[in-house]
């Protein structure tokens, strides 16, 4: 008998950080390795904010702050839903939390009991269903595919939906995908979760790096939903640890004792750094979101021309999902076999579930130069196997 936790042991591990060690050891070795295959933006955290995050500490902003937040951040998110979006949201329901990944945490365990399931598309973002199953709840993985833009199929959701069904889990723009969901999505989705009385966790991390439509928020079209967000992505913040959960008023208070129990609250001079993220960076994040697309319209074409399948054109966040299953059906000994051989790192799609098997996510926050030359060294491979 193990001594480990059940708990524990459903998580699934993160292959890619298989990927990243070796990539590493081959690095510390002398090799040049194109770096593919992490979401950590390339670019740096604009100016304005790291002066911000300065000035706050030197002006003792080091302390604990209230649990849900600085009220100066919390009333800036809302402000900025409202200009972004059109929608009223109540600072009061604006919960700041240490990144958008222990907003997930405050989430599920507001809204999870034992054995309530919540639908998650497969491929998706691992954590989903590692934090669903981790708090106790089972997570329903419903398949969505390349030749739908990896959009759910309305009829597969109704059909996947139980009387344990608590939430459905949505992501655009997409991790790992880079698709967009239209409003006619969102919409087909709101409907079915006032329709079944459950709830749409949507993760907006990646708005503002949406290429060509406007990013449109979960709370457009209903309100039977919580939003997921943070700086990490668009502001070039990961390292920052900062994001927010917007909640309906009758899950605050339950995610505000989480957070008072497990986290305190978000580092205070993170939180100010926050206000100006918001308010003075609207010229950076062009910049950044202009930076992404340049290299999209280079990295798109040419995957495809040496061989690899994007059957689906991504418009936004910072990743394309290539099918890779002609160079190999299993993608985790693929992505082994492209450091090993070719010196470039990609995440292995089997990482985003069983629907991710056969693909590869490769990232391009990075450079432009580094990203033409992992594509030379692809064709090069691809050409002498
Ligand atoms: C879809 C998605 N959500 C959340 C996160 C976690 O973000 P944070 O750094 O805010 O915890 C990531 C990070 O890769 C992501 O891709």
């Amino acid at each position: 008998m193990t001594e480990v936790s059940h708990r524990a042991q459903l998580i699934r591990p993160f292959m890619v950080m298989d990927v990243v060690a070796r990539a590493k050891e081959l690095e510390a070795e002398g090799r040049d390795i194109v770096r593919l295959e992490i979401g950590d933006p390339d670019l740096p955290t604009p100016d304005v904010v790291k002066h911000a995050a300065e000035e706050a500490m030197e002006h003792g902003d080091t302390g604990y702050t209230q649990s849900l937040g600085l009220p100066s951040l919390r009333e800036a998110i809302s402000a900025h839903y409202t200009k972004t979006y059109k929608v009223d949201v109540d600072p009061e329901h604006v919960i700041v939390t240490q990144g958008t990944s222990p907003a997930m945490l405050l989430l599920f365990g507001a809204l999870l009991d034992s054995g309530d399931e919540v639908i998650i598309s497969d491929p998706c973002y691992p954590a989903y269903p590692n934090y669903v199953s981790f708090l106790g709840g089972v997570p329903v993985p419903v398949r969505v595919r390349a030749e739908d833009a990896f959009r759910f199929r309305p009829a597969e959701v109704r059909a996947a939906i139980t009387p344990r069904t608590r939430g459905i889990v949505i992501n655009s723009p997409a991790n790992p995908m880079g698709t967009v969901l239209r409003a006619s999505d969102l919409e087909a989705l709101a409907e079915i979760a006032e329709e079944a009385r459950i709830w749409i966790a949507s993760d907006e991390i990646y708005h503002g790096l949406n290429f060509v439509e406007r990013d449109r928020t979960i709370l457009e079209f209903t309100r039977r939903a919580f939003v997921l967000n943070g700086f990490s992505k668009t502001y070039a913040m990961t390292g920052w640890r900062l994001g927010y959960l917007i909640a309906p008023p009758q899950f605050v208070r339950p995610c505000e004792k989480i957070q008072q129990n497990f986290f305190l609250c978000a580092n205070h001079f993170v939180q100010v750094a926050g206000v100006t993220a918001l308010a003075r960076t609207d010229e950076d994040i062009a910049r950044m979101r202009a930076t992404y697309d340049e290299r999209r319209r280079y990295l798109v074409p040419a995957l495809r021309e040496i061989g690899l399948g994007v059957e689906c054109e991504p418009t936004g966040a910072f990743y394309v999902f290539a099918d890779a299953r002609h160079w190999g059906a299993d993608s985790l000994a693929l992505s082994r076999t492209l450091l090993e051989e070719a010196g470039v790192a990609v995440a292995p799609g089997v990482d985003f579930g069983p629907g991710g098997e056969g693909f590869l996510r490769l990232s391009y926050a990075a450079d432009i130069t580094r990203l033409r030359e992992g594509v030379r060294r692809l064709r090069e491979w691809a050409s002498t196997r």
